[in-house]
């Protein structure tokens, strides 16, 4: 069977590079929360963010709880795609006593991020902050910063490290360019 890797066109981000920034991250993090008083919880946005959360948690050092939520943007087909329906929600009862870290694999248009952190402020956590590997700025459709970023790239569509592209690809150890004949089938 034809490996996953031949569809690459280049690598944008390597292993190590990748490695060597969440780690930085995970330290940025516990210093942040050092001090906080307050549970700290990882919530992950499926799919696409669950490598660079089991690579991100192993380097935390303060105690962390992890959860999950699934978005889609594309509301059921009928409503327009810049509407995000909740396919998983978050059930917690001491939001108030948690510091949410929401932990995505890419920002784009800022759609998904921006909805996710008022959701939930409004559910009620301590605080609530946002966690990047990727960032494509120069997308942005809504005004939103993350609070912590790994990597800011052009404006290519990328896969690999948990990204997909038509599911595929999520496997690949490092941030990649996929050939452009691949996009059109
Ligand atoms: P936003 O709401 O437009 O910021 O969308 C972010 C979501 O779009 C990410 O969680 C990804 O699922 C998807 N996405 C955006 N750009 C890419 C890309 O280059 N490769 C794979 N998925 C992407
Ligand atoms: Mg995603």
């Amino acid at each position: 069977m034809k490996s996953t890797y031949e569809d690459v066109e280049r690598v944008l981000i390597s292993e190590d590079e990748i490695s060597n920034r969440v780690s930085e991250m995970a330290h940025e993090i516990d210093e942040y929360y050092a001090d906080s008083g307050k549970k700290l919880l990882l919530l992950g946005i499926l799919k696409g963010s669950v490598v660079f959360m089991a690579e991100l948690m192993k380097h935390i050092r303060i105690p962390v709880e992890i959860d999950f939520m699934k978005v889609s943007s594309y509301g059921g087909g009928t409503v327009s795609s810049k509407n995000l329906t909740i396919l998983l929600d978050l059930k917690r009862n001491n939001l108030p006593q948690t510091d949410v870290l929401i932990v995505e694999d890419i920002i784009d248009s800022g759609r998904t991020l921006s909805y996710l952190v008022d959701y939930i402020k409004l559910k009620g956590a301590a605080s609530v902050r946002t966690c990047t590997l990727l960032d494509k700025p120069s997308r942005r459709e809504v005004d939103f910063e993350p609070d912590l970023c790994g990597f800011t790239i052009p404006d290519e569509f990328v896969i690999g490290y948990g990204l997909d592209y038509d599911e595929k690809y999520r496997a690949l150890p490092y941030v990649g360019v996929l050939k452009p004949e691949l996009y059109e089938k």
